[in-house]
């Protein structure tokens, strides 16, 4: 891409969508009580995906897990592979018992798409009905489920025929949505169609560091269009298929999706790492939160693609805009990178376990930011690695008062799900990182879970809403 393309594509980016500063709490007066100003029936909950906590799943990830790139080096750290994971699918009562004993009155999990349908045009009614057994269970105990359709991985006969660079998958997911949809829709109100469009096109299709392990920046902005198709094809079966108002609020579904923002800042004063800082920001934050308000798909990156697409059902199919936010990136072009710049953190910075910096004002920058779209917003991940445990508490503390924070200046945000209830299987990383709420043994034959110093202060957050945390029994666990 030339210097002049890179620098018109960026130049809009660059002058209307400054992230707005954020000012340092301890100048400013300190806030009211969380519960004065978050609305009521706010959600505060955690969150996991049906891959990386309920073991025996058998998915494109189960395959690329056992493989190692042309130079030896293993697909994912350690070797390790997804195995039995949590275990969450033997133990789904017990992790019922921690959200309880944490006080959440939501929990967002997927659906494993590999579980329910193993072959094409097979559906596996007994995995449907204990899904739907797990929504009663939630419900019963006063935990409203947010589920997410896919998260990532897909069942072996879609990857077979290419996954998400076949436009067919488009098809298949719709037809799945509308399965789900049928059986689960007297129980779940709230729904994620997809996880991280974005994050899936950067690193199954451009970085080739999950699967399907391709690095191709032209294809991968193709993927990133057609899960955007998804989505709307799925947001239009969940609202035509689920009519029932599980909870009596007068809304039978509410349709998002949950969308990984970054802060994107240049590492320099040259003019092309800005370009790039706002060219990335553009593509990888701003795109995904556009279609929503334009009906539009509108890609446009010389040489990669030039996409103006009116698309069906697009427009307004978000009821909310689900934020994952985790961090804060310095930009340096480089175009021999497949997504033209490399991403680093500045020297110094307060890091996670994974070398992500920890940059709570980021989240107070994004709600303020997004919450110009005229959306109501959930935070549907936030988290971090932290071994230790140590850290957890404050880094929860602070990301929870840049949601309150952003509240309290007029921001409609109804919900945060902390990352994660559980440690579990992080992707190319592996066991390593632990973003679990609770630890998780995994030597131990029942991966046993035992809070981190964050469940305190989860349930401190939670009874300053009026929740309420209960003691675990040990049948419950
Ligand atoms: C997000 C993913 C989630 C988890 C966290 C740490 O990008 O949605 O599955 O891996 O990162």
């Amino acid at each position: 891409m030339s210097l002049i393309h890179a620098a018109k594509i960026a130049l809009g980016s660059l002058v209307s969508e400054p992230h707005p500063p954020a000012p340092s709490r301890s100048a400013l007066a300190p806030l009211p009580p969380a519960q004065q100003v978050l609305p009521s029936g706010f959600l505060l909950g955690a969150a996991t995906a049906s891959h990386q906590v309920e073991g025996g799943n058998d998915n494109d990830w189960s395959e690329w897990e056992k493989g190692s790139y042309p130079d030896g080096k293993p697909h994912i750290k350690h070797q390790d592979v997804s195995g039995v994971a949590c275990d969450s699918w033997n133990r789904f009562a017990g992790d019922v018992a921690l959200l309880r004993e944490l006080g959440a009155n939501a929990y967002r999990l997927s659906l494993e798409w590999s579980r329910l349908e193993p072959e094409e045009g097979t559906w596996n009614e007994a995995v449907a009905d204990r899904y739907l057994e797990w929504m009663r269970m939630l419900r019963a105990q006063g935990i409203q489920p947010m589920v997410t359709l896919n998260h990532f991985t897909l069942p072996r006969w879609v990857a077979a025929q290419g996954g998400w660079a076949n436009e067919k998958t488009v098809e298949w997911i719709t037809a799945y949505t509308r399965r789900v949809a049928r059986k689960l829709g007297a129980e779940v109100d709230l729904w994620c169609t997809l996880n991280e469009p974005n994050v899936l096109m950067a690193f199954g299709y451009m970085k080739g560091e999950w699967p399907p392990g391709l690095s191709d920046g032209k294809l991968g902005l193709h993927v990133l269009a057609r899960q955007i198709r998804a989505h709307a094809r799925m947001a239009r079966e969940l609202r035509e298929h689920d009519t029932v108002d599980a909870d009596g609020d007068g809304h039978a579904t509410r349709v998002g999706i949950a969308h990984h923002v970054r802060i994107f800042q240049p590492a320099t004063r040259s003019p092309m790492d800005r370009v790039m800082a706002g060219f990335t920001d553009r593509l990888f934050n701003q795109l995904l939160v556009d279609v929503n308000r334009t009906g539009r798909i509108q890609i446009s990156v010389p040489g990669m693609a030039d996409l103006d697409e009116a698309v069906p059902d697009l427009k307004g199919s978000y009821d909310y805009l689900g934020l994952n936010y985790y961090s804060r990136d310095m930009v340096r072009a480089d175009f021999k990178s497949p997504t033209l710049s490399r991403q680093y953190v500045a020297e110094g910075r307060p890091v996670n376990d994974l070398g992500w910096d920890i940059y709570p004002e980021g989240l107070y920058q994004a709600l303020k930011r997004y919450g110009r779209a005229g959306l109501p917003i959930y935070i549907t991940e936030n988290g971090m690695a932290d071994g230790k445990g140590d850290r957890r508490p404050g880094f929860l503390r602070e990301h929870f008062e840049a949601v309150v924070h952003a509240a309290h200046e007029g921001v409609d945000v109804r919900g945060y799900f902390h990352w994660s209830l559980l440690d579990n299987f992080e992707w190319a990383e592996g066991f390593e990182p632990r973003f679990g709420l609770f630890q998780v043994d995994y030597s131990s034959p029942d991966r046993t879970r035992t809070p981190t110093p964050a469940v305190a202060t989860f349930q401190e957050l939670a009874r300053g809403l009026g929740l309420d945390p209960q003691a675990r029994t040990d049948d419950a666990a």
